[in-house]
């Protein structure tokens, strides 16, 4: 979950469906993304978050949406990029058994968890190699929390 859902987690969703493939576990998880916002809906991910992405081997498939209290139903985890997201999450729900999904993704972060992961949109394109380096780091650490539990 982020904002426009065209920068960090359609990053976020893309990496952790790379990396269930990669371990031969994809039948068993899948993640998607949502935005905040309704601003991007339908549309594909940032062109810089694009290149940046299959500069590191990854094609995004993902079409930009609106995060909705169904996906509250749909998903085990949800995890947002930042405090903002958080808030904007969290008031969507009164279920408590709901609001416990819902973490910071810098949790799984070895290097300052529970940061928020910056918005890169109106920055250079040195603001997406770092935010893939922080998602990335992220996901890997997420991953083997799953996959430790299962
Ligand atoms: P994202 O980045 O939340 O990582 O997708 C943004 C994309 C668009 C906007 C803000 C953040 N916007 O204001 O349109």
């Amino acid at each position: 979950m982020c904002l426009g859902n065209i920068c960090r987690s359609p990053l976020a969703e893309g990496l952790f469906n790379q990396l269930t493939k990669k371990h031969k576990v994809s039948h068993l998880f899948d993640a998607d993304s949502a935005g905040t916002s309704n601003f991007h809906k339908g549309e594909k991910p940032d062109a810089r978050t694009i290149e940046n992405a299959r500069n590191h081997d990854l094609e995004l498939r993902h079409f930009a949406r609106q995060f909705n209290s169904q996906d509250f139903v749909t998903f085990d985890h949800i995890l947002v990029m930042d405090q903002q997201n958080y808030l904007d999450v969290m008031e969507q729900t009164h279920d408590e058994s709901n609001k416990l999904k819902v973490k910071l993704l810098r949790e799984y972060d070895s290097h300052l968890p529970g940061a928020d992961v910056p918005d890169p949109w109106f920055g250079g394109d040195e603001g997406f190699e770092e935010v893939y380096e922080i998602i990335h780091r992220s996901v890997l650490g997420f991953f083997e929390e799953l996959t430790k539990k299962k």
